[in-house]
């Protein structure tokens, strides 16, 4: 498995641990799909579910941020609209050149980002919507 849910990346928020999960199954199936050597179609079809549940992802998330009026919004939503243009990006040169361009390199930038951005930036989100009683 190419990341693993484990508790360690629990941000105590059941509805948000949810999502966290289920995009962690989509990097963890376009690892395999490239690492398989699969066709560029199944490559391209799970990049774009990743894309698309990405943006769900985050706009729940600040969904939240809003309704909580949480303080941390802003720096919070930056990280969000960053990982969107990479995302754009790699889509981009996947259409452009195809597989060949989703490189281990890539998949392990998602995986780092994914894993740092739960556990040090949605974690602080999760302890204040726990606070506020926001939580799932
Ligand atoms: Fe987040
Ligand atoms: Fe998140």
């Amino acid at each position: 498995m190419f990341i693993t849910w484990t508790e360690n990346l629990s941000v105590a928020n059941g509805a948000i641990d949810q999502d966290h999960k289920h995009l962690i199954g989509i990097i963890n199936r376009l690892h395999d799909a490239i690492a398989s050597g699969c066709g560029a179609t199944i490559v391209g079809e799970t990049l774009a579910e990743l894309a698309d549940y990405t943006g769900a992802h985050f706009a729940r998330e600040e969904f939240l941020m809003d309704r909580f009026q949480y303080p941390e919004a802003a720096q919070h939503r930056r990280e969000h609209a960053g990982l969107i243009d990479q995302l754009s990006v790699i889509v981009d040169q996947f259409e452009k050149a195809g597989a060949v361009e989703v490189t281990g390199d890539t998949m392990d930038f998602l995986k780092v980002w994914m894993v740092n951005h739960i556990q040090k930036v949605d974690c602080r989100l999760g302890s204040f919507l726990r606070q506020r009683g926001g939580a799932d």
